[in-house]
């Protein structure tokens, strides 16, 4: 009931609004979001690359109505695109078609996003098309599969394993020789469409999982549940597949432990780097994945207000978020 609130939270206008003008709450998302401008991102990908870990970088931003706004964010996506070759960073870009214009029309979308791939080609960079709610799960596929079919090999897609359609589309993907990054989702969907018990979208992980690592191209298992990891390290180990055939994926700011700790054990690890200025809606996601997260925030609430001397009481909360 937290997760729904939180998540209906995320999509209301006015709460963003006003968490977006409160200074406090931008430092609090900083914990998730490497910072509002492309140079943040960089240096914090530079950071990342420093310790063994690669990058996606993603430029915050969904559903845009205006062409104005889309065509902005895929000019700021692309400079993005030649910061990462020109520095030479160990990193990839993730975008969102519905940044891009999905809502404007497929010609506008096909058009913004022709331009950026073939600034990403020229680059050498992969650009990641990131999954969202189902009402654009089949045009996600189908423009994918569009510009695959042009002859653009530089691209992923993501699936979620929330979805009872999701073993299909694993099959589709590899039949096609797609990279698939697999994640559990994060979007509120009804029972129709959807597993609403985690067992069952666990178990569906580990279906996905196993497809892809067997016979997808270079899978991309994102995900911080430390059962999916075992049980990704353990079908490797069992099938005998070796360690650059596929990666763990986590966000920025989330179980940094297991982050470091699986570089350390030889994994490919590569962390989600969100920047921008439309940073609450994936921080509202982020709060509603774990509504522990809701101390941490309490926590620097208090740290930064007067109230500053119950800090000792709230380090307990700080340990739970990290
Ligand atoms: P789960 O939610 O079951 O959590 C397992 C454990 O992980 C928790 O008990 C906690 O310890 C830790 N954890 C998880 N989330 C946390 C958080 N926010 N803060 C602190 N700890 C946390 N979704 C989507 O719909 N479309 C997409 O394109 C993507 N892209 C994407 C990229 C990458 C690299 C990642 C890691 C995730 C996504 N997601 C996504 C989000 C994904 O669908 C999912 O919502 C989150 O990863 C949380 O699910 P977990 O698999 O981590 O497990």
């Amino acid at each position: 009931m937290l997760r729904d609130a939180l998540l209906a939270l995320g999509g209301s206008s006015l709460a963003r609004r006003i968490a977006t003008d409160a200074p406090f709450s931008r430092s609090i998302a900083r914990r998730f979001v490497a910072g509002e401008t492309p140079q943040e991102a960089i240096e914090a990908a530079r950071v990342l690359n420093r310790s063994g870990m690669h990058v996606s970088l993603d430029y915050l931003g969904e559903a845009v109505a205006s062409a104005e706004e889309a065509l902005s964010a895929a000019a700021t996506i692309e400079r993005v695109v030649r910061d990462v070759a020109s520095e030479s960073l160990d990193a990839n870009v993730s975008v969102k078609l519905t940044q891009l214009g999905q809502d404007i029309g497929g010609a506008f979308l096909g058009r913004a996003v022709g331009q950026l791939l073939d600034a990403a080609e020229e680059c050498g960079v992969f650009i990641r098309f990131d999954m969202e709610s189902t009402d654009y799960t089949q045009r996600t596929l189908d423009f994918f599969e569009e510009c695959w079919n042009a002859g653009r090999r530089g691209i992923g897609v993501v699936l979620q394993s929330y979805l009872y359609r999701t073993e299909k589309d694993v099959a589709w993907a590899n039949a096609l020789g797609a990279r698939v990054r697999l994640c559990k989702g994060a979007y509120k969907e009804p029972e129709s469409v959807a597993y609403p018990d985690k067992e069952d979208v666990d178990a569906n992980f580990v279906r996905c999982m196993r497809a892809l690592l067997a016979d997808g191209n270079h899978p991309g298992i994102a995900t911080h549940d430390e059962a999916m990891i075992r049980a990704t390290k353990r079908f490797a180990r069992d099938e005998d597949i070796d360690r650059d055939r596929f990666e763990f994926q986590m966000l920025y700011g989330v179980r940094r432990d297991v982050q470091q700790r699986l570089v350390a054990e030889g994994y490919h690890v590569r962390i989600y780097v969100p920047f921008g200025e439309a940073w609450y809606p994936y921080f509202m996601r982020r709060m509603a994945e774990r509504p522990a997260n809701l101390f941490f925030v309490v926590d620097s609430l208090v740290r930064e207000s007067p109230l500053g001397f119950l800090r000792g009481g709230s380090r307990d909360a700080r340990r739970r978020a990290s």
